[in-house]
């Protein structure tokens, strides 16, 4: 599996946190910036992330800034794309079952590493549920 990677300053440290985390599960990880915590602007950082998994050169994503909020709006601006800003494991594991999530966000200065982490275990653990949840996503995808 890759998963694919971006932040802004403010989501830099707890992306760095979850690549080490991915790398520890043996789990490819793209990086597609920022780089350091020197103020960038998260919409750009989003839309390349979401290009980037809707171009199928990454199985899924995740984007990580202050708040997860920012960046999960500009990542939702790409056709094809579901990102879902989770602030907790049920959140996680719902965002997979339901909504088949192909990108999670995270906020870096809101939610603590720890339980980003689980977050994120659980995301990838979980299995899309199907059935009506499908029809929901392709109306999502036809928008
Ligand atoms: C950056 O200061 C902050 O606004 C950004 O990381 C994010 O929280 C926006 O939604």
């Amino acid at each position: 599996m890759v998963i694919a990677m971006a932040c802004d300053h403010a989501g830099y440290p707890l992306k760095i946190t979850i690549k080490e985390h991915l790398k520890s599960r043996g789990i490819d990880v793209i990086d597609l910036g920022t780089d350091s915590e020197d103020p960038v602007d998260y919409p750009i950082y989003g839309k390349k992330l979401g290009e980037f998994v809707a171009a199928k050169n990454a199985d899924q994503g995740i984007a990580v800034c202050g708040t997860g909020i920012g960046i999960s709006m500009a990542c939702n601006k790409v056709k094809g794309i579901r990102c879902a800003l989770c602030t907790s494991v049920e959140m996680g594991q719902k965002a997979r079952q339901h909504n088949n999530a192909n990108i999670l966000a995270l906020g870096g200065r809101t939610t603590d590493p720890d339980l980003a982490i689980k977050i994120v275990d659980a995301w990838l653990s979980e299995k899309f549920l199907g059935q009506h949840h499908t029809r929901r996503i392709e109306m999502l995808d036809e928008m």
